[in-house]
């Protein structure tokens, strides 16, 4: 079975994720891939990042589900949240749209407000206000806030087995 992660990453996290199931899989993997990239692997497995609750480039995948019909995939998105049910669930609505047959991971990362390319800063420096304008906050949004003045990391090797195990079934 030819295998390949393949995966988008704006500050390196889901790149970590990325190379550590390359590793640990033995596969191929490959930056930025286009479709061409990815047609000739019967196991495909992607990751990006979570970006205002969307997928960073899954939509290589979810708009060719037709092509990429017969292979196996696996999804892993990787944000900064604990990955609560409340929240991922949602979220893997919105990416699969009732798609059945897709294994999907939460794989938990990190944020450095300082690798951040000037547009999302902007984005990231708007949310920081409307955070610190709020008389309570919860738990999640305290830890966010707190994350803009040092870095914060949660990506754990670890995280990576239940996919793998996934992939290998
Ligand atoms: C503009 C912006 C929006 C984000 N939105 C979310 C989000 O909705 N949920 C989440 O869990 N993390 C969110 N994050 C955090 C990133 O998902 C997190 O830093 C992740 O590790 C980035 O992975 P990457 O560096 O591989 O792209 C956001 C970060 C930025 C900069």
């Amino acid at each position: 079975m030819k295998t390949i992660v393949a995966y988008k990453s704006k500050s390196g996290y889901t790149k970590r994720y990325a190379e550590w199931i390359a590793e640990e899989l033995g596969c191929d993997i490959k930056e930025d891939p286009e479709l061409s990239d990815i047609m000739g692997y019967d196991t495909i497995i992607y990751g990006g990042g979570m970006y205002a609750g969307g997928f960073n480039g899954v939509k290589l995948i979810t708009q060719n589900l037709d092509k990429l019909s017969g292979k196996k995939i696996a999804l892993f998105a990787v944000g900064s949240n604990p990955g609560r049910e409340h929240e991922m669930r949602p979220f893997w609505d919105r990416v699969l749209k009732g798609a059945q047959g897709i294994g999907h991971f939460y794989l938990r990362g990190g944020f450095d407000y300082d690798k951040l390319t000037p547009g999302d800063k902007v984005l990231m420096s708007m949310l920081k206000v409307r955070l610190q304008s709020k008389k309570e906050r919860t738990e999640d949004e305290q830890g966010m806030l707190d994350a803009y003045d040092r870095p914060v990391d949660f990506s754990d090797k670890e995280n990576i087995k239940a996919l793998t195990e996934y992939v290998r079934s």
